[in-house]
């Protein structure tokens, strides 16, 4: 009976054992599964799945690195790089005579140079508050910087009801913007 009895606590013990092992390997690694780098396993938890995991891989240091950290910082850089590269086309459609001549189109293309320029400012000053640890104030600046290109949309939106436009010359920078910034406050919220 005596060893009967150990031999069940020995089969319980193990049982334990076997479910505390698997439950290790389950939890070792919560955003991890089986062949998936720290980028793709990142990139789920964002609402766009192809631009994240396309912009991280240009890249080259995302898919080196095991620190999320490093991931928002160049998410940020993205964004940032993204919003320059939105205003200079600002700039030259400003700078194109025919496209500024009609009042409302100049006056669209005023607003979204101030609201890139913003949003340029914006997210420079996300990337000290990630440096100094803030993650709330990351997120709050990333999402003021997402809603003026929002803005810069709406601006268009506004002037086309007036006059005879259907697409914004910025629709598709606002939206590629927008959507940067959404995967950087994804992945910010990954951090906290
Ligand atoms: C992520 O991007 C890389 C390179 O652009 C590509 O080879 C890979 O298939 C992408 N991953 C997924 C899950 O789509
Ligand atoms: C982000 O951009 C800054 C300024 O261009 C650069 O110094 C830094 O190395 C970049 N960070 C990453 C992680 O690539
Ligand atoms: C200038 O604007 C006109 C009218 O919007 C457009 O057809 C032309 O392609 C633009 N030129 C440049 C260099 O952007
Ligand atoms: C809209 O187009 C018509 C015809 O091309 C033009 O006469 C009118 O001035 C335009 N309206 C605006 C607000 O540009």
């Amino acid at each position: 009976m005596a060893s009967r009895k150990t031999f069940n606590q020995f089969s319980v013990l193990l049982i334990l054992l076997m479910n505390c092992f698997a439950f290790l390997v389950q939890c070792g690694r919560p955003h991890n599964t089986e062949g998936e780098d720290l980028v793709t396993a990142t990139c789920k938890h964002t609402l766009h799945f192809e631009v994240c995991n396309s912009s991280l891989r240009s890249v080259p240091s995302s898919s080196i690195t095991s620190d999320l950290r490093v991931l928002v910082e160049i998410a940020l850089n993205l964004s940032t790089t993204y919003a320059v590269v939105t205003l200079s086309c600002v700039h030259e459609l400003q700078s194109n005579s025919s496209a500024a001549i009609n009042i409302y189109v100049s006056h669209f293309l005023r607003d979204c140079e101030e609201e890139f320029s913003g949003a340029i400012e914006n997210l420079q000053d996300s990337k000290e508050a990630l440096a100094n640890g803030d993650c709330d104030g990351v997120d709050t600046l990333v999402f003021v910087a997402m809603s003026d290109a929002e803005t810069c949309e709406d601006d268009f939106k506004d002037m086309s009801s007036e006059g005879n436009y259907s697409t914004s010359p910025l629709t598709q920078h606002n939206r590629y913007f927008s959507e940067l910034c959404s995967n950087a406050l994804a992945i910010t919220k990954l951090l906290t």
